[in-house]
């Protein structure tokens, strides 16, 4: 049974996010790596709420999908059922038409319902914690989060009585000149009893410069009714900036950057150049690797400790064990064992598995292969759908040749074997192991373990040939 102290939370996302001036949904504007609606319900599962209710409509459909795909997987408490559910604004007429859109739903709630927007991506679970005791030991029906920003842009401002108290909201189109210097601005987070809010909002109107039915308003009639509004002032300006075109996402990516940075120096990685380095939110970094400029680790990234990565060096969605050194390269969906070099410039594709002590170089690229412990391919070549074993040497301009037009076949190459400079292994093949091929051969049958194959024209000299030229004047 819901009880007096349990909590609703309301999320607004289904606005058009017009400004933004995109056909993807805004909610889903990826900030370092996942979408920011992922932020704001970080910040309200903090809270420990009974229910979030997510109000979904401009390409709801993606909005829930990515939620359920990307946010409810990293955080095994919103799986519980019930816990997270969505509510349909077929139409998007204002935010106070999604919060009763949310209704429904939250039909037989009792307790405190907070009401968020989607789009406020720097908000903390600390910062609404602050806000939720701040309204309870206030004895307010309404209590609401107040702010300074630098700039007032389009926030609506506060409008306070000659007691100071908080008498209603105005939204920038709808300012009259004598409210047009207020510097207090709405944040946009609001909290209350949840039937009161369905009773506030049944009043509001849509009467204003945008035809659309204001959340904001239930101040105003909160206050007619004689009810106490109070405004929590929001501790730091920052989290919580709204984000409602593409450069104030600009702003909340160099925000939520800097803190990732910031976290893992405390942890111990050294990020020689911060305003260089990109970070997804999510990946591990152990203690002492050292992070060089213009590099970017992103998506289910996990770097090891002791390991240099960078400079100028990009990771998708891969491990890396501790100890490596990656410079110059790229590396997307692969197993890098301990103490592996990779690089410069090498492009390590996805399912790839370096283990211990491998070494890639030199415009190298590694796809779908097992590379095993300390082979080293350390100088141009192409290692694709193979499985390599442990102490191989790959020589330079190496090439397994794995597409005969239509299909993949594998390359295998046993422990110990040599191959040697600029051979093209035509794969289906195997090569023995402790085998040696010689260089610029192009190898077709397999290779027996312990044996040497030359695939090449013999050399022929032909002494003397340019001294009997030149006799012919040639
Ligand atoms: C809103 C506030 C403003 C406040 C600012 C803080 C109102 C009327 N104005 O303005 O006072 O200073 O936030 O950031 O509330 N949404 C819906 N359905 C709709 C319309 C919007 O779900 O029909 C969602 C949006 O997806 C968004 C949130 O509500 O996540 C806020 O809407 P937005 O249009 O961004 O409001 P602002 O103009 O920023
Ligand atoms: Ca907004």
């Amino acid at each position: 049974m819901p009880s007096e102290n349990s909590l609703s939370i309301v999320i607004l996302a289904a606005g058009e996010g017009s400004r933004m001036r995109s056909k993807a949904a805004k909610v889903l504007f990826p900030i370092c790596g996942r979408p920011m609606l992922s932020y704001v319900l970080d910040a309200a599962l903090a809270l420990d709420p009974d229910r979030i209710v997510v109000v979904v409509g401009h390409k709801g459909d993606d909005v829930v999908e990515a939620i359920r795909h990307t946010w409810i997987p990293q955080n095994p408490r919103a799986a519980k059922p019930g816990v997270l559910e969505f509510a349909w604004q077929k139409e998007q007429k204002g935010t106070g038409h999604a919060v009763m859109c949310a209704k429904e739903v939250l039909e037989s709630s009792s307790g405190l319902m907070l009401v968020l927007y989607g789009d406020t991506p720097l908000l903390s679970g600390d910062l609404l914690q602050g806000f939720r005791d701040y309204h309870v030991a206030k004895g307010a029906s309404l209590s609401l989060i107040s702010f300074t920003p630098e700039d007032m842009g389009a926030y609506g401002r506060v409008v306070r009585n000659e007691q100071g108290g908080v008498e209603r909201i105005v939204e920038a189109r709808d300012l009259t000149p004598a409210e047009a210097g207020i510097s207090e601005a709405n944040a946009g987070m609001y909290i209350t009893r949840t039937g009161l809010m369905f009773d506030l909002l049944s009043e509001v109107k849509n009467d204003n410069a945008k035809g659309e039915y204001y959340l904001t308003d239930i101040v105003h009639i909160a206050r007619g009714r004689g009810m106490q509004v109070s405004a929590f002032t929001a501790p730091d300006a920052q989290a919580v900036q709204g984000v409602n075109d593409r450069y104030a996402l600009s702003l909340a990516e160099g925000a939520v950057r800097r803190d990732i940075l910031r976290k893992l120096s405390l942890e111990g990685v050294t990020v020689r150049d911060p305003s260089s380095t990109y970070i997804d939110f999510g990946v591990e970094v152990s203690p002492d690797t050292v992070i060089e400029p213009q590099t970017y680790l992103r998506g289910a990234t996990r770097i090891g400790c002791g390991c240099v990565i960078g400079p100028g060096t990009e990771i998708i969605d891969s491990t890396v064990g501790d100890g490596s050194k990656i410079w110059f390269s790229v590396v997307e969906e692969s197993i890098v064992g301990k103490n592996v070099q990779i690089g410069p410039y090498s492009h390590i594709r996805p399912n790839a598995t370096l283990e211990e002590g491998a070494l890639v170089g030199n415009f190298a690229e590694v796809k779908n292969t097992v590379l095993g412990k300390g082979t080293k391919a350390h100088h141009h070549c192409y290692l694709g759908d193979s499985t390599i074993g442990a102490g191989v040497n790959i020589g330079a301009g190496t090439v397994t040749v794995n597409y005969d037009g239509t299909r993949k076949h594998r390359t295998i190459i046993e422990d110990g074997a040599f191959i040697g400079c600029n051979a093209n292994l035509i794969a289906p093949v195997t090569i023995g192991k402790d085998a040696y091929v010689a260089a610029g051969s192009t190898i077709t049958d397999d290779v027996p373990p312990l044996s040497l194959a030359i695939a090449r024209e013999r050399q022929v000299v032909k002494e003397g040939w340019v001294t009997q030229r030149r006799e012919k004047g040639r």
